[in-house]
């Protein structure tokens, strides 16, 4: 058989990236989590889906997906979902800590509401720990696993999102890199993907647009034009963390942001309008 032939024939089917694995997704009923799951069932891999609001995730497989309720600010929920992964399956090899909430979309440090503040901390720090704490606990003895958290671009780029969120999101990778040393000596990796604006609940209701107007807001002000982030594409980022194609990948927060990150065009801007 030629290389050519060879390479084709690996193309097709769809190879299952995550065939035999066992994932936790928190926050899997909606936006990033959701598709993951799809993603992750469509790619050979058992998923529990640990959210506070029930789902139905088309699959053609819905012996692959099972939903527990959850709320990841109470550690015994997460510590169920866990317990749930391996009561079905026998193992966890992957922890999606995903779930996460933007609080209130109020940008001065003056009228910090400590309500507000607590309950984004509750969900996406505590959550994250409490996620960290008990995949540890499954993957340990197994000596491997993957736990990838959802961060965020605002942990690369910083000053348009409010300090709860932005500060939290920040805790998550300081959280993420500490403990890519502590497990790695139990084989077990830890990263995290910090995507910018995808079209999800999460971003409209902060922004309180709809969901043209959020396409038009981000894809106006991106980087990378032509294309527009979605779901899927952090799903596929995703899937290769969890997945051995990354096996020697940790302690990585992975931005999927068009290169929004890397740059500012405010002097360029500014001078052009100046000049025009
Ligand atoms: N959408 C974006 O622009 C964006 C950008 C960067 C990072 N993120 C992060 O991505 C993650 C997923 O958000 P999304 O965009 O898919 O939003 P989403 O609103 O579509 O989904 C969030 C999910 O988390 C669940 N959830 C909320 N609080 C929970 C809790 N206490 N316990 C369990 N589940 C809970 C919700 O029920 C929902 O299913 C969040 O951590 C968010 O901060 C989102």
């Amino acid at each position: 058989m030629s290389n050519l032939l060879k390479a084709s024939s690996l193309l097709s089917p769809i190879a299952k990236r995550l065939e035999g694995k066992v994932a936790v997704i928190t926050g899997g009923a909606s936006g990033i989590g959701e598709a993951t799951a799809r993603h992750f069932v469509r790619h050979g891999a058992k998923v529990i889906i640990a959210d506070t609001q029930n789902t139905v995730v088309n699959s053609t497989s819905t012996e692959s997906v099972s939903f527990v309720h959850c709320d990841v600010s109470n550690e015994r929920d997460v510590e169920h979902a866990v317990d749930t992964a391996i009561a079905k399956h026998g193992k966890l090899d992957i922890m999606f800590s995903n779930a996460g909430i933007g609080g209130k979309f109020d940008r001065t440090i003056k009228s910090l509401d400590s309500q507000d503040l607590k309950r984004v901390f509750d969900v996406n720090v505590f959550g994250a720990f409490y996620c960290a704490k008990h995949a540890a606990r499954a993957m340990i003895p197994n000596k491997k696993g993957s736990i990838v958290f959802t961060a965020s671009a605002v942990s690369a780029i910083y000053g348009s999102i409010p300090h709860p969120y932005t500060a939290s999101k920040n805790a998550v990778v300081g959280l993420a890199k500490n403990l890519c040393v502590e497990l790695g000596k139990d084989g077990i990796r830890v990263n995290c993907i910090s995507p910018h604006a995808v079209n999800t609940p999460i971003l409209r209701n902060g922004l309180g647009m709809k969901e043209e107007e959020v396409d038009e807001l981000v894809c106006e002000s991106a980087n990378l034009k032509g294309v527009r982030l979605e779901v899927e594409d952090v799903a596929e980022a995703v899937v290769y963390l969890g997945s051995d194609e990354s096996k020697y990948m940790s302690g990585v927060n992975l931005l999927i942001d068009g290169g929004y990150s890397t740059t500012n065009p405010a002097l360029i801007e500014l001078f052009n309008k100046m000049s025009s």
